[in-house]
């Protein structure tokens, strides 16, 4: 086990947060590299954060604010003293620029998307980053530095933006203005990578086992010796932080789990299995398949069936956990994607963009205080995470699944007889793509059945059933989707399988849509 000063004796990038929807973006590239980061909002930074911390390197993010916003803008002039190399990105490097003598005004055009920078001079920061002089990077801003700080030389530039990429080599002070963390700018984590190495000069020293342990202790601290309770679905992420939490706090961790009916095929047996019986997890099961089905009768809007699930479940989520005494906090896998878009996690200003409504909902009234160990994480972090907790393969790597379950994948009513059909054709599918070695290749692939009959031919006899819409995407986040591209071959066999083994459907289609315009669930 790592000692409880793990972090202060780490070697780290500083990450400070002028409130940037990519921040954590930063962060977790930096992390891909293999190096300790730690984000540090600009409204609580100090400089003997900076001083006695181990920072090898700081990077100034970006940010909706400007920089004559001087009253809501905190920036310490003495860090630009301390001999720490420094990388400023997008309102980073405004804020960098003007606070060494250079002019920020608002561009003449702004530049979102995509723009091609050229390169103006050889850099450090740039190697292997330019093809042929050139390179696509990503750009969202509406300011631009207009004069240059006194000994800094230009790098490289757009057609819209003559100072996109500065440095002063000798003092190691760098600024760009377009993103080099998000992947649409090709080659940009050759940027962060040459910052962190070559002019930042640290070495690997974070793993997921560093990780692990990071969590573990904040964890620890955070709750002491008071009970949590844990609502596990089987997803992902509730599995890796009922395990994270069972390291962390033993005994005192309750989980439960209410089976909707909505669940997948032997979904409910694999959780009661993996928890109860292999880790040793106290889990409080509760079969409520008979009450949502009830609810849910004659429910066919979607938005209904949502919220009649939602609703349910925080019912009997508050009823069991008030029957558990002392207990303190409430753990959920909020994942940093969940947050991205509602508020900063760091505390600095965002713009807020839509709020996000948690898996299972948040039971208010209890008063809980939420354990969120992963909120700083992205779903292939935490799934790198779950691997280290040895939770294994079958569950690490498992397709996203929604809180309201096989409801939102059956347009129309719900009944007994359509869930098991459902259940059937998923199962069916999922296993071919597992045999087929496909389903690694896709981010996430599920069968739904749509309400509508059709006619069929088999063994001389007219049928009339169900269709079955299969979807298989391929995603980075689930933000954007793209259908995915399967062989004929495939495709038939998956659809005779279907056929052939359940009653109910004679029909098999393909979802070829990508997500905009369509979601990745049906409703
Ligand atoms: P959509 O359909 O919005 O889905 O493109 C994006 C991702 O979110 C999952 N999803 C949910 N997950 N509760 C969840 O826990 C929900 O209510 C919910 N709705 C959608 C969906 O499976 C996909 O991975």
């Amino acid at each position: 086990m790592l000692k409880m000063n793990l972090e202060k004796n780490l070697n780290k990038i500083l990450i400070i947060d002028y409130g940037s929807q990519f921040t954590q973006l930063i962060a977790r590239r930096i992390r891909e590299l293999g190096v300790y980061s730690k984000i540090i909002s600009h409204n609580k930074i100090k400089l003997s954060d900076i001083k006695n911390n181990k920072v090898g390197g700081l990077i100034l993010s970006g940010g909706p604010l400007n920089v004559y916003q001087s009253s809501k803008i905190k920036f310490d002039k003495r860090i630009l003293d301390l001999e720490i190399p420094i990388l400023g990105i997008c309102f980073g490097h405004q804020i960098l620029s003007k606070n060494l003598g250079g002019k920020v005004k608002k561009s003449k055009y702004r530049e979102f998307g995509l723009a091609n920078l050229k390169k103006k001079n050889k850099s450090l920061l740039t190697r292997d980053f330019f093809n042929n002089n050139k390179c696509n990077v990503w750009m969202s801003h509406s300011d631009e530095v207009s004069k240059l700080p006194k000994g800094f030389s230009v790098i490289g530039s757009t057609k819209n933006s003559k100072f996109a990429m500065i440095e002063n080599f000798k003092k190691k002070l760098f600024g760009i203005q377009f993103h080099p963390e998000v992947t649409h700018t090709k080659n940009g984590k050759k940027i962060l990578k040459n910052f962190v190495f070559s002019i930042c000069k640290l070495k690997r020293n974070w793993s997921s086992k560093f990780q692990k342990s990071k969590l573990i202790d904040q964890v620890k601290k955070q709750v002491k010796n008071s009970k949590v309770i844990c609502a596990l679905s089987g997803g992902v992420d509730s599995s890796v932080v009922a395990k994270l939490l069972k390291e962390a706090v033993g005994k005192n961790l309750v989980c439960i789990f209410v089976n909707t009916g909505l669940l997948r095929k032997n979904e409910e047996k694999q959780v009661i299995n993996t928890f109860k019986k292999k880790f040793k997890i106290n889990l409080i099961y509760v079969n409520a398949q008979k009450l949502f089905l009830s609810k849910l009768k004659n429910v066919s809007d979607p938005e209904k069936k949502r919220k009649i699930i939602g609703n349910l479940f925080i019912k009997i989520f508050e009823k069991k956990a008030k029957k558990i005494k002392k207990i303190k906090f409430l753990a959920q896998g909020t994942l940093y994607p969940d947050l991205i878009e509602s508020k900063s996690v760091t505390g600095s200003q965002t713009s807020k963009i839509k709020s996000h409504h948690n898996v299972g909902g948040l039971p208010k009234k209890m008063k809980l205080q939420l354990v969120e160990p992963l909120k700083h994480l992205f779903k292939d972090e935490v799934r790198k995470l779950g691997i280290e907790l040895k939770l294994g393969k079958e569950i690490v790597l498992r397709h996203p699944f929604p809180g309201p379950g096989l409801a939102i994948r059956m347009p129309g009513f719900i009944t007994e007889k359509k869930i098991k059909i459902l259940q059937e054709a998923d199962y069916i599918y999922v296993e071919e793509l597992k045999k087929h070695n496909l389903y690694n290749k896709i981010w996430q692939a599920y069968a739904a059945l749509l309400p509508v009959k059709t006619v069929g031919v088999m063994g001389d006899n007219r049928t009339y059933e169900y269709i079955c819409l299969l979807r298989a995407i391929t995603s980075e986040d689930g933000m954007t989707a793209d259908f995915y591209n399967f062989n004929k071959e495939f495709m038939q066999r998956v659809s005779n399988k279907i056929i052939n083994n359940i009653r109910g459907i004679n029909r098999v289609v393909y979802d070829v849509t990508s997500k905009p315009p369509s979601t990745i669930e049906l409703e």
